[in-house]
């Protein structure tokens, strides 16, 4: 598939990309997450989306309600890649289609948005590295979080070594409702007229029309790899972000489907242990059985403070003081009263509710500015104009949602999955 690709590009030059004008845009998969993209795109004004494609007919309508009568409809995604007045396409269709349709449009010399997760399978990303590099594509992925103020400043925060050393990582998303659990309505007017199962199944096993399937796909492991690849993959993208990490040289997980049975043969309960080289470890749960605590984010866990991230930054001094009274009022009373005289000893323990002074106080960073997609989205027209890749590139992607099929191996396979950094995938 690559070597075809890579070859088909090399036969028709890229299109450059306009200096100046509006970047003209498709879009594949007009779903849920398509039209916030579609919004989030045209109000950075740098782009006009003048094709749309889905599965369904409803959802074609409502985006060219949504983003105007220029663009077109086209049933057959193929047919929008090979238009060659479209320098950009924006991906948005379900996981198990993101491989096939990545590959093509970078075969045709088209740049690319791909939602999160990038692949269906780890293998499936070092084809898309290879023939992003290959063709010169801009590659980039919609795990848009790094481009949030909070993660910004979270990372300037971590690099300027105020956290200390980094050396555990929380990370969870906790969800207790249908909608959050992937149950969502199916549309009144949805068909075998109006719904194309065989576009949908795509490269997936073949099996007979199902609306559930169709539009609550992310619960099935043929076109999804459930939690991992729908929500670790997006704790993975913000972690290496943050430490500048590429991918964790061991994983351990466990799953377990506990409530929502008949909706679904993908865990509703994950939880993963990850361990990088770099020297940190990385704990990620999620549940869609209680959400007490908030729906989603990190614990960066450092030797002199920590930061809370979810919506807001918050970081916390480490109040951590030496109290040592319980071991020496065990000794003899002339060596504790000694101990007690040491000036280095004062200077470091609790004495009388005295606490000595380790870092700085608590700050916080509200989430501000506008949403992270529309900064996520406007930095990939940059990337198209100046050819200079985002740091959430398609090796980026890729190694991020290696991680959730990690998860998934370790969890199917009841066994520890280790990475190769040598070829940039996990090893089998
Ligand atoms: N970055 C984020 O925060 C975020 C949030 C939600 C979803 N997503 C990602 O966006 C993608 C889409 O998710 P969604 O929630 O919008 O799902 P969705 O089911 O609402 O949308 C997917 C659309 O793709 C269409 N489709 C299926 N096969 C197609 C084909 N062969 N050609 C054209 N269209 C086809 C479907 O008809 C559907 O309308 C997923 O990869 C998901 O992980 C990302």
């Amino acid at each position: 598939m690559f070597l075809q690709a890579a070859s088909a590009l090399a036969a028709a030059p890229a299109l450059p990309a306009p200096a100046n004008g509006k970047i003209q845009a498709g879009v594949i998969g007009c779903g849920a997450r398509s039209h916030e993209l579609m919004q989030h795109l045209m109000s950075t004004g740098g782009a006009t989306i003048t094709a749309v494609s889905d599965a369904y007919t409803g959802r074609m309508e409502r985006a060219v309600d949504r983003v105007g009568k220029q663009a077109r409809k086209v049933p057959h995604y193929k047919e929008l890649i090979a238009d060659k007045s479209i320098d950009a396409v924006v991906i948005a269709s379900p996981d198990h289609w993101h491989k096939q349709m990545v590959l093509e449009a970078i075969a045709a010399g088209k740049d690319v948005y791909c939602e999160k997760p990038l692949t269906y399978t780890s293998a499936e990303g070092v084809e898309i590295v290879a023939a992003a590099k290959a063709a010169e594509r801009i590659v980039q992925v919609g795990s848009q979080g790094v481009s949030s103020v909070t993660q910004q400043k979270a990372k300037e925060m971590i690099r300027a070594g105020k956290l200390g050393k980094v050396t555990l990582i929380r990370a969870a998303y906790n969800r207790n409702t249908a909608s959050g659990a992937w149950i969502y309505p199916i549309p009144p007017d949805a068909s075998p007229q109006t719904v194309n199962w065989d576009a949908f199944l795509g490269p997936a096993p073949k099996r007979p029309f199902s609306l559930e399937r169709f539009f609550r796909w992310r619960c099935y492991a043929d076109y999804s790899g459930g939690i991992a690849t729908d929500l670790f993959v997006h704790l993975c993208t913000t972690i290496h972000f943050l430490m500048d990490a590429k991918a964790p040289s061991k994983v351990m997980a466990m799953g377990q489907l506990y409530r929502w049975k008949e909706s679904r043969d993908v865990p509703d309960t994950l939880n993963a242990v990850l361990e990088y080289p770099e020297g940190f470890a990385v704990n990620l749960s999620s549940t869609f059985n209680n959400q007490t605590s908030a729906e989603g984010g990190f614990q960066i866990l450092g030797t002199e403070g920590s930061i809370t991230l979810g919506g807001d930054l918050t970081f916390y001094p480490e109040e951590a003081y030496e109290d040592n009274r319980w071991i020496v009022e065990s000794w003899p009373k002339r060596l504790e009263e000694a101990y007690w005289n040491d000036p280095k000893v004062r200077a470091a323990e609790l004495i009388g509710g005295h606490k000595p002074k380790l870092v700085e106080g608590a700050q916080k960073v509200h989430a501000t500015g506008q949403d992270a997609t529309v900064t996520h989205m406007a930095a990939w027209l940059d990337s198209i104009r100046t050819r200079k890749a985002h740091w959430e590139d398609a090796a980026a992607g890729h190694r991020a949602a290696a991680c959730a099929h990690m998860v998934n191996r370790s969890v199917a396979q009841r066994r520890m999955v280790e990475w190769d950094f040598a070829r940039d995938d996990m090893k089998a």
